[in-house]
């Protein structure tokens, strides 16, 4: 398996991932973003600030749903299970297995309604793997 291991800080995003019932965490990068890997949905995890690790939906790309072909490329984590307050954080994240490209959907029902299914995907390959 590979595994990059980004690190970076987290900041304030559209907060649209809030009303779309998946708030993330936009990682703003402490490493160059030549090591950021392709554009994706991956299997990964975030480590706090304290040192805990937990299972994360990782989101790599431009947002292709509201910002077309040329929106700024970001890491984004959904962290499962989880509902504190990351902000500020200095955080590490790992990337794992893709799970699938990133997609331009016609509606933020589309995009939610795959997400859906991404964390279920990311769940089964994580304890395919333990
Ligand atoms: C698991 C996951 C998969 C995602 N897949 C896509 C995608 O295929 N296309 C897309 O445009 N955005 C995708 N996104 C990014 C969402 O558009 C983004 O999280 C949302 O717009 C909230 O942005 P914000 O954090 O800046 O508020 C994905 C996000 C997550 C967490």
């Amino acid at each position: 398996m590979t595994e990059t291991v980004l690190t970076g800080t987290v900041v304030p995003g559209d907060r649209r991932g809030r009303e779309l019932g998946f708030p993330t965490a936009n990682v703003e990068l402490h490493d160059s973003e030549a090591t950021l890997p392709p554009d994706g949905v991956y299997e990964g995890w975030l480590e706090d600030m304290g040192g805990i690790r937990r299972l994360a939906a990782v989101s790599i790309g431009g947002r292709p749903t509201y910002y077309g072909a040329h929106g700024a490329r970001l890491l984004e984590a959904y962290v499962l299970d989880f509902s504190g307050d990351l902000y500020g954080q200095r955080v590490r994240v790992g990337v794992r297995s893709v799970v699938r490209g990133q997609e331009r959907f016609s509606s933020s029902e589309q995009l939610i309604a795959q997400m859906h299914r991404d964390v279920e995907a990311v769940r089964r390959v994580a304890s395919a793997r333990a």
